[in-house]
């Protein structure tokens, strides 16, 4: 029977980070093509065949979609040889489809994988989102108040004017009121066309990447996965369910959730240690992406682990024949 000594195994991260650059690797010939299917499907495929290899009792907890959606990697499907720890898989094969098909700057390919029963079984439904990078209070930024007053509190709290704040935000109609008041203060907006998992993590190195906080609504999923990544990297995170219709919340009572107005915190979604490989699809502010050179397929990972704080960059050469 698994047990926490066997999640600490330091090779699983090792296997993990292979799960996350088979999956880079095997979309790469579809970056710039403008297929997203074929290219979500092409990583879906290799990340499935590679988790089956670990020795890890899995069970993938934010998959693919609901067994009846997904035929691979669907919510609740068994991973794995069997042979090891019991433990909840969250993944996102392609994070960025649409990204990867046109080429577009920050597709990833993600996974976290954390003991059985600490990740949360978040619903295919939308998430207000809210991340700040690490060295701040808690408390210093809330989902209770309005985009220009966290502007305003995360300026105070970094000692520099709303005009050296620069947000985050998927670029949606759904945002326009909100992208609106952030200006209004004077801060800066990187808007993204897709992948707020790349978006929320580009928070916790503010000095690489330039971006101090990330907000608005994306997917339920992209949330766990994000709050998985800041976990591990530093950071606070924020996060609630939203729901538009009666079927989304029935979802959600199937995963488990009875209160739809809760604000999760980055250890709510995430209750104990987790181990998190993303790896480089398109080139981005955090990751290189897959390089052709002759003869060779290049790919950049990071594998990161929330209990010791560590987080390695890897550079795989693959030799392609
Ligand atoms: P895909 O990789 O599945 O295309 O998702 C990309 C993404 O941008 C996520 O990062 C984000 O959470 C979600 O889509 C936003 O959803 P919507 O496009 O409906 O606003």
């Amino acid at each position: 029977m698994a047990n926490a000594a066997e999640f600490q195994d330091r090779l699983l991260s090792l296997g993990l980070a292979r799960v996350s650059e088979a999956a880079a690797l095997a979309s790469a010939r579809l970056i710039g093509r403008g297929d997203e299917k074929a290219a979500d499907q092409a990583a879906v495929n290799a990340m499935r065949d590679q988790l089956n290899l670990l020795d890890i009792a899995g069970v993938v907890v934010i998959g693919e979609g609901e067994r009846d959606e997904a035929p691979m990697l669907y919510i609740g499907e068994e991973v794995g040889t069997g042979q090891g720890p019991a433990v909840d898989i969250a993944l996102d094969p392609l994070e960025g489809t649409t990204l990867t098909a046109k080429d577009m700057p920050n597709a990833l390919t993600v996974i976290a994988m954390a003991p059985r029963g600490t990740l949360l079984h978040a619903p295919d439904v939308y998430m207000e989102k809210l991340a700040i990078g690490p060295g701040y209070k808690p408390g210093t930024v809330t989902m209770a108040m309005s985009p220009s007053e966290r502007v305003s509190a995360l300026a105070a709290a970094k000692g520099v004017s709303t005009e050296n704040i620069t947000v985050c935000v998927l670029e949606r109609p759904r945002h326009e009121e909100m992208i609106r008041e952030i200006r209004s203060t004077g801060a800066s907006i990187r808007l993204i066309t897709d992948g707020d998992v790349a978006g929320v993590m580009h928070c916790a190195e503010p000095q690489v990447t330039g971006i101090d906080m990330y907000m608005g609504s994306g997917g339920a999923p992209e949330g766990v996965l994000a709050a998985a990544a800041l976990k591990c990297m530093g950071g606070q995170f924020f996060g609630k369910l939203l729901f538009r219709n009666d079927d989304e919340k029935a979802r959600a009572k199937k995963a488990g959730i009875t209160n739809f107005d809760r604000v999760y915190t980055r250890d709510d979604l995430v209750r104990g240690d987790v181990i998190f490989a993303a790896t480089g699809v398109t080139d981005g502010s955090l990751l290189a992406g897959i390089k052709r050179e002759p003869g060779y397929l290049t790919a950049e990972t990071i594998l990161m682990r929330s209990k010791t704080g560590s987080v390695r960059r890897m550079t795989y050469r693959n030799p392609v024949k």
